[in-house]
């Protein structure tokens, strides 16, 4: 999304995440990053360009990265046909063929933590109902569905908290549409040293990436549930015939050229996101291809780009073993993290009569 479109919070935050950056190369030693998704389906090319890539290069600048496997949240959309165990091993494959090394980084799910959800309890009586109502990402999600929305919906952002305070992380890749629920985590953690006289927590910050916003194959927005993007797993022939049935126009010369010629122009984007050239100059080079010469292009520019990371997922899914293990271990640390967190605010509430783990 370009600049000038942010609102301005986003806006804010896109030069903080610019400092940042200048932060992160000079001290990477002073950040834990959490990012989560919501297994809700197999990721597709527009996490690998906006999430995936960015958790990967902060890996290897020497941050310590958690990824949460948010399966509490998909809670909140109901869904009964979604096989969790498929959908769950296959996130852990992702993100290991995109380059993340469980050695130095760390994935686990909500449902193996448990004193992360309890975190939940204290938090929510840090932030007021109307609080709640106000968030715009939860407004916009509950007028998808169509129904009112539930508690567990309507107090998602509360977890959300949870999910990044639990380990005290204090920096969380993001798009724009997550930065209200990021607002309600610094919130709830300001709230929480302030009452309870404590500097446990720290406020964290969103990291906004430049990639644009990408739009699917048809131009809705991308999504899993859509099925419009590119899954990491698709075969190469799945790719083409994927990029085949994307809409085009007729106009056999290829110029970019979004208000005119929208459908040509995504797919330019798309293109221009994988290969890090300007859609200009792609359309120049194409010229005269036509939509057919654009998708044969863009097919194979998905294809090489993401031929490496395909053939070490097809490998990792040979073997559930390891995926299981790696997860195993991630949550075995996540709930050592959370306990650690959970005693600090325990001993912050004066809950300190019970036989409890003490801080250490
Ligand atoms: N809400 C995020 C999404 O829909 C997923 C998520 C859950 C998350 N917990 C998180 C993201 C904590 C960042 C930090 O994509």
């Amino acid at each position: 999304m370009p600049v000038t479109d942010l609102t301005p919070s986003a806006a804010v935050a896109a030069e903080r995440s610019r400092l940042l950056e200048q932060r992160i190369v000079s001290d990477p030693g002073s950040f834990r990053v959490l990012s989560g998704d919501r297994p809700t389906g197999a990721l597709h090319l527009g996490h690998y360009l906006g999430t995936l890539a960015n958790r990967i290069r902060l890996q290897a600048l020497g941050v310590t990265v958690t990824v949460l496997i948010a399966d509490y949240q998909v809670l909140t959309d109901q869904d009964p046909s979604r096989n969790l165990p498929e959908v769950v091993r296959g996130l852990v494959a992702d993100y290991l063929a995109a380059g993340l090394d469980p050695d130095r980084s760390l994935v686990f799910t909500h449902s193996a933590v448990p004193a992360l959800n309890e975190l939940v309890v204290p938090f929510l009586g840090l932030i007021s109902d109307a609080e709640l109502h106000r968030n715009p990402t939860v407004r916009a999600e509950t007028e998808a569905t169509g129904r009112p929305p539930s508690a567990l919906m309507l107090t998602y952002p509360v977890h959300q908290a949870a999910d990044i305070l639990f380990c005290r992380a204090n920096l969380v890749p993001v798009g724009v549409d997550q930065l209200p629920h990021l607002e309600t985590t610094r919130l709830i953690a300001r709230r929480f040293n302030d009452r309870y006289t404590t500097a446990l927590f720290p406020e964290p910050d969103a990291l906004l990436t430049d990639t644009p916003l990408l739009l699917g194959l048809d131009g809705q927005k991308m999504s899993k549930t859509r099925g419009n993007g590119i899954a990491l797993s698709a075969t190469e022939d799945q790719t083409a015939a994927l990029i085949r049935r994307a809409p085009t126009d007729s106009h056999r010369r290829i110029t970019y050229d979004p208000r005119t010629r929208p459908a040509v122009a995504n797919l330019l984007d798309l293109l221009a996101a994988v290969t890090g050239e300007s859609p200009h100059t792609l359309a120049d080079r194409i010229g005269s291809g036509g939509g057919a010469g654009l998708k044969r292009v863009l097919t194979d520019a998905v294809n090489d780009l993401l031929r490496p990371l395909r053939t070490r997922r097809r490998e990792l899914v040979a073997d559930p073993g390891h995926l299981d293990a790696v997860l195993d271990a991630g949550n075995a640390s996540a709930r050592e993290l959370a306990q650690d967190t959970l005693a600090r605010v325990h001993t912050a509430l004066g809950m300190t009569y019970a036989n409890r783990q003490r801080p250490g």
